[in-house]
């Protein structure tokens, strides 16, 4: 089944940080720059717009097409402040690079303003172009990496089927803690590898336990997730006491999502999680009680690389 084939392009849009591939030391202007010296910073640096900042941070976004505008107006000449955007939209350095990706996506924007988490300062860019560059450039790494780790440690695993034991490892996940998203995931991905799975293998795992991990920050106040490795089967079991899901069926519908606005600033509630975990999963089970909390439990077998029955 081609649908179930995870990239590792995907699997590293998850893993990567924004501040990993971005561009830093950024072209910008202050509000008061003139509209009519806007041309000349846009075309000596080929840009098609730049963040406006003022004192270190950013105020608003003058683009091309802002410049343009004033041009066809014909109005008088103006600071960039009168003519930018001001509710701009931003990503943090310390975000998973698929958030800087879903944003550029939905919004169609050519760049996004990079700010550092706390004091908001403006540290850089980040562009499509950026995105892919960093991708392949990991890639290239994450591969020779891989295969070290497997020849060097395939030995662990044997120990492991030789007196059938398994391998059980907890992670904890505090609600609304956004700046420590993707742990779990990364930590059990790093483990696989280490372990000697296959990385379309790890892959699955990785992006079922992210998509998890990444409902229980935003949806309850916390919970637990649970991976054993077997030699033959990965159970990752996902527990939480938060409001439970009403409509299980309509949960897991693609496009069906109760995210609140904030979450969805952050460039998640696509409503695609829980079909995204189903699609890595060899069996699936969500089970859930309104006020009490709610339980997922997902099988992957270890044999079956392409993940068709
Ligand atoms: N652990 C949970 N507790 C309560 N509700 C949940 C939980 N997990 C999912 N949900 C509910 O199920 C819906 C669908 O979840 P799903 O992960 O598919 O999409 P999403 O999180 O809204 O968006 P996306 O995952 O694409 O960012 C959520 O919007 C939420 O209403
Ligand atoms: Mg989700």
């Amino acid at each position: 089944m081609i649908e179930r084939e995870i990239t590792k392009i995907q699997e590293l849009v998850y893993e990567l940080r924004v501040g990993d591939v971005m561009k830093r030391g950024v072209i910008k202007v202050i509000p008061s720059t003139q509209m009519s010296d806007l041309r000349a910073v846009l075309r000596d640096n080929r840009i098609s717009g730049t963040p406006v900042v003022e004192e270190g941070r950013l105020v608003g976004i003058i683009s091309l097409e802002d410049f343009i505008r004033w041009l066809y107006d014909g109005g008088p000449d103006c600071a960039v402040v009168d003519r930018m955007t001001r509710k701009v939209i931003s990503v943090f350095e310390d975000e998973p690079l698929i958030q800087a990706f879903n944003n550029l996506e939905r919004f169609g924007f050519g760049r996004l303003p990079v700010l550092a988490r706390g004091i908001g300062k403006l540290t850089g860019v980040i562009t499509k172009g950026d995105i892919i560059g960093g991708l392949l450039k990991k890639l290239d790494i994450g591969y020779r990496q891989a295969e070290i780790h497997s020849t060097r440690s395939s030995h662990i695993f044997e120990d492991i089927v030789a007196d059938k034991s398994a391998l059980i490892f907890e992670y904890q996940v505090s609600g609304g803690d956004f700046s420590r998203a993707g742990n779990s995931a990364g930590g059990l991905k790093t483990t696989l590898l280490r372990l000697g799975i296959s990385p379309q293998i790890t892959r699955r795992a990785a992006i079922a336990t992210y998509e998890a991990e990444m409902n229980l920050i935003f949806f309850t106040n916390g919970g637990k997730i649970k991976t054993k490795i077997e030699p033959e089967i990965i159970q990752i079991e996902v527990e939480d006491d938060g409001p439970g899901i009403p409509d299980i069926d309509q949960a897991l519908k693609p496009g069906f999502s109760t995210a609140p606005e904030w979450v969805r600033e952050l460039g998640f509630g696509a409503g695609m999680g829980l079909h995204n975990i189903q699609k890595c999963s060899d069996r699936m089970n969500l089970s859930s009680t309104v006020g009490k909390g709610t339980r997922l439990k997902v099988e992957i077998l270890v044999g079956n690389e392409d993940g068709s029955e």
